[in-house]
């Protein structure tokens, strides 16, 4: 394994983070799901470790506020809720990095779309409200059954974006260290738009033809 680090997860409890905290668990993080409700998540990961023994001690359930003191905030919620939970744990992001994975869609006649935000991207968005953390965008379109499915590899490629091209390497090193997946820096924040609407089109895909699509990328030796 790579350095240990400390990981919490926003919104944790969900499909995408409890993956998200599985799969960094397993892979020998300390990760922290964290809830706007600390006992939903103490269930949740109770209810994980008696399935994954090898994981207690490295997986604890806690409020949002515990999962934001972690080394690397990862934010897993949906974006309706994304500004509330963010703004009740501004003080503990400063300094950090901040995954984001959030997607904004919305469903008209059974076909997805992104939502055009002001700032353009949900990534974008939290950079303007978190202007002393690093964010960053990735794993939008990592499939919480399979991300979460510890005992397969992850067949993915993880588009990563920030404007800290430092904080970027890192979040690609983390991509990393999933079996079958690759990171790839994808740019500066100002891939995060294309990244996040790709995610509809994916699910749209996984509709018509009743599967988990992804996305991986032809013609890079890395
Ligand atoms: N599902 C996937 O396969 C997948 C893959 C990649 C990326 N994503 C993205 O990851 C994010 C989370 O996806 P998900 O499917 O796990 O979402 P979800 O189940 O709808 O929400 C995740 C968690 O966020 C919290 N939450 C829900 N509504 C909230 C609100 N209004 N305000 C604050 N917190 C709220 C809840 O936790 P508590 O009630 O415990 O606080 C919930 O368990 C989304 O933006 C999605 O686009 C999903």
């Amino acid at each position: 394994m790579a350095i240990e680090r400390s990981i919490g997860v926003l919104g944790g409890t969900g499909p995408a983070g409890s993956a998200f905290a599985l799969r960094y668990a397993d892979l020998g993080h300390r990760v922290t799901i964290g809830s706007r409700d600390s006992k939903r998540a103490q269930t949740l990961v109770a209810s994980l470790t008696a399935t994954h023994s090898q994981l207690e001690g490295r997986l604890v359930g806690a409020d949002n506020a515990s999962a934001a003191s972690a080394d690397i905030v990862v934010v897993a919620t949906p974006w309706e809720g994304t500004e509330d939970v963010i703004d009740s744990v501004v003080e503990y992001l400063r300094g950090k990095i901040v995954v984001t994975m959030v997607n904004a869609l919305y469903k008209r006649q059974k076909t997805l779309s992104s939502l055009i935000l002001p700032r353009g991207s949900v990534a974008e968005h939290l950079s303007s409200m978190l202007p002393s953390s690093k964010v960053v965008g990735a794993f939008h379109h990592a499939p919480a059954k399979e991300l979460g499915n510890i005992s397969e590899p992850l067949d993915l490629d993880v588009l990563v974006c920030s404007d800290d091209g430092a904080a970027c390497d890192e979040v690609v090193e983390l991509a990393n260290e999933i079996p079958g997946t690759r990171g790839i820096c994808a740019g500066s924040l100002s891939s995060a738009q294309a990244i996040e609407a790709m995610t509809a089109v994916l699910i749209n895909v996984n509709v018509k033809y009743k599967t988990r699509s992804s996305l991986k990328l032809s013609g890079l030796k890395v």
